[in-house]
């Protein structure tokens, strides 16, 4: 969105997906990263030891990312936010608030005390464009109407003032949702979150990606779309033909980029030495759920007996991933959280079938072993991920 200043090396990142899109920074970004910590909900500070913009844009888990200009406790507006707007070619400015508390009358008093500063120090050519609702700027909007969004951090006394580099790459995922040949809406992860996963699994141009579960091969989509080359299986042929179409239309699609190979399999994935017996992957990235599609809030009874059908299953294809997994692969798999009558949830754990299989989690920060999702996979059914790796 717009050039990064070299020099910075601080950046604020608005994250999609939570502490999950943190374990993506980190998988992108690698020993670059000197520091992140998190400073008030969904954002986070990134200290980089060498800035690169070019990894920066692989990021698809991020709703921004900003350059930090200055941080200040006692005046929120300084000379240097002056150098910015005027250096800033675009007519349209925006502001985006990140606070805990009273958003909407900090958002006020800020977009107040910012046109005051503007005409205080004639800065008369730029346009104030307010978010359609809240007290953010959206990354669509900042991209299609180029909008210079300047960035309002509270941490504590302290404000951090920062401006948007970078948007995710949003019209090339709703290119994928709104053109794919055809949809299974029950069933489909949607193309950014699938391409956070694969991310995730941390894999070269070259290596192998297995998805035992592949259903219509969304995850083996932005997959192959890194050069990563991929196996699909699934129990239901036609899935297959599904996930092959949809190869085969974005193989099509994107000519210009070396896609990976890919083979696909109807097969059991659980029974993995069978279908595969001289093959070992460097990473797995699945999302088998194995639900009834639910027409009503289920009962609690009904939840936990789906779960208890849908364990089984988990168990013994997580066996026989490990067998397939080479040593130090990622396992990414998603699980289901199911909520219930009366406002539980219910969550499908993996903590006996890690101990069983060996594979060690990556914890979260609260010591959870998996990542909680918001982005529901259906209204009754959320997504968890655990991300496992072979030593
Ligand atoms: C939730 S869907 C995967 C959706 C996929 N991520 C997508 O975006 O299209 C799970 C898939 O697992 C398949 N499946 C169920 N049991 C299986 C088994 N034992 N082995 C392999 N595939 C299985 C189903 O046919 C279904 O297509």
């Amino acid at each position: 969105v717009n050039p990064i200043n070299p020099n910075i090396k601080s950046l604020i990142f608005v994250s999609a997906y939570g502490e999950l899109s943190i374990i993506e920074v980190r998988s992108i970004l690698k020993e670059n990263i000197s520091k992140i910590e998190k400073i008030c909900d969904s954002t986070y500070e990134i200290q980089l030891s060498n800035p690169s913009p070019k990894e920066l844009k692989q990021i698809s888990s991020c709703h921004k990312i900003g350059c930090i200009i200055y941080r200040n406790q006692d005046k929120i507006f300084s000379d240097k936010l002056v150098e910015e707007l005027e250096y800033s070619k675009k007519k349209n400015f925006s502001i985006s608030l990140y606070c805990s508390g009273d958003p909407e009358r900090k958002y006020r008093m800020l977009t107040e005390g910012l046109l005051d500063f503007c005409r205080h120090n004639h800065i008369r050519k730029l346009r104030l464009i307010r978010p359609s609702r809240g007290h953010e700027m959206r990354a669509e909007d900042i991209a299609s109407r180029e909008i210079f969004d300047l960035m309002f951090v509270e941490r504590g006394p302290e404000t951090i003032v920062g401006f948007v580099t970078h948007v995710h790459d949003f019209r090339d995922f709703h290119y994928r949702i709104a053109k794919r040949p055809q949809h299974d809406q029950t069933i489909e992860m949607s193309a950014r979150l699938a391409r956070t996963l694969v991310n995730i699994a941390s894999l070269q141009r070259g290596e192998t990606l297995l998805d035992p579960f592949c259903g219509s091969g969304t995850i083996l989509g932005e997959a192959i779309l890194l050069g990563i080359n991929c196996i699909g299986i699934d129990l239901n042929p036609r899935k297959v033909s599904e996930s092959k179409r949809y190869l085969d239309w974005i193989a099509s699609q994107y000519s210009r980029t070396k896609v990976g190979s890919y083979k696909l399999i109807v097969g059991d994935a659980r029974s993995l030495k069978k279908i595969l017996p001289d093959k070992k992957v460097d990473a797995i990235v699945t999302e088998p759920i194995l639900l009834p599609p639910y027409t009503r809030t289920p009962s609690y009874n009904e939840a936990q007996e789906s779960l208890q059908r849908s364990r089984s299953i988990y168990s013994d294809a997580i066996k026989a991933m490990t067998w397939v997994l080479k040593d130090k692969g990622r396992l990414v798999i998603v699980t289901p959280e199911i909520r219930v009558k009366g406002g539980h949830t219910l969550t499908l754990e993996l903590d006996q079938e890690i101990k069983k299989s060996g594979l060690t989690p990556i914890l979260s920060e609260t010591g959870k072993e998996y990542f909680r999702l918001d982005s529901q996979s259906t209204r009754w059914v959320n997504r968890n991920v655990y991300i496992m790796k072979k030593i």
